[in-house]
């Protein structure tokens, strides 16, 4: 088989908005989409290793903010390269709070979702949930195989030099 072959299912990336008793967290996806118009309805697939799937529960409410195609890579290594057990992610980009949730300034949309319920798949949970709300602007959404070919190293880039100073390129 080659895998490769999935790396054609086209997909957006997005960041999840998550909230806890400690501090809001949340984290890069790609395995999302729409499965129902009426009533709209999305799947999502999460590693269970990750802290926002320990906080995803049925009816939890969370965010996704969807990137826009000129989105900076540092919000790709910030939610996606490291875990919010040991830091605030959002405190290193622009977002505001819709509902108590966090969502990014960027976004070119953003959701709030419910989890109806929560499949387990071993290493993944499959979360199907109820859209609750969603709002759009008119900026066009990054495709993940542009991140792939273009935005990678960019990202790895600023990650890097984040680590090493402490601070957000973004603030
Ligand atoms: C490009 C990219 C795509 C990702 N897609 C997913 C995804 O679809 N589902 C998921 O659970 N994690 C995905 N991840 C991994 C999480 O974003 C990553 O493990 C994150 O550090 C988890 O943070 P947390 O522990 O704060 O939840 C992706 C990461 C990257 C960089």
């Amino acid at each position: 088989m080659d895998k490769a072959a999935l790396d054609k299912i086209s997909y957006g990336l997005y960041v999840t908005g998550v909230k806890d008793e400690k501090w809001y967290g949340g984290c890069i996806v790609d395995a999302f989409m729409q499965v129902t118009l009426v009533p709209p309805t999305i799947v999502y697939s999460s590693m269970r290793k990750n802290r926002t799937d320990e906080i995803l529960k049925p009816g939890t409410r969370f965010s996704v903010s969807v990137l826009p195609a000129d989105v900076s890579p540092f919000i790709i290594s910030n939610f996606g390269f490291q875990s919010g057990r040991l830091i605030d992610k959002w405190a290193n980009v622009p977002h505001y709070m819709v509902d108590d949730l966090p969502v990014l300034t960027d976004a070119c949309a953003y959701f709030i979702c419910e989890v109806i319920e929560a499949k387990d798949l071993e290493t993944h949970t499959l979360f199907h949930c109820n859209v609750i709300d969603a709002v759009q602007n008119d900026k066009p959404p990054l495709i993940y195989a542009s991140y792939r070919e273009a935005m990678k190293k960019e990202a790895t880039d600023l990650f890097m030099a984040y680590k090493k100073s402490g601070k957000s390129p973004l603030l």
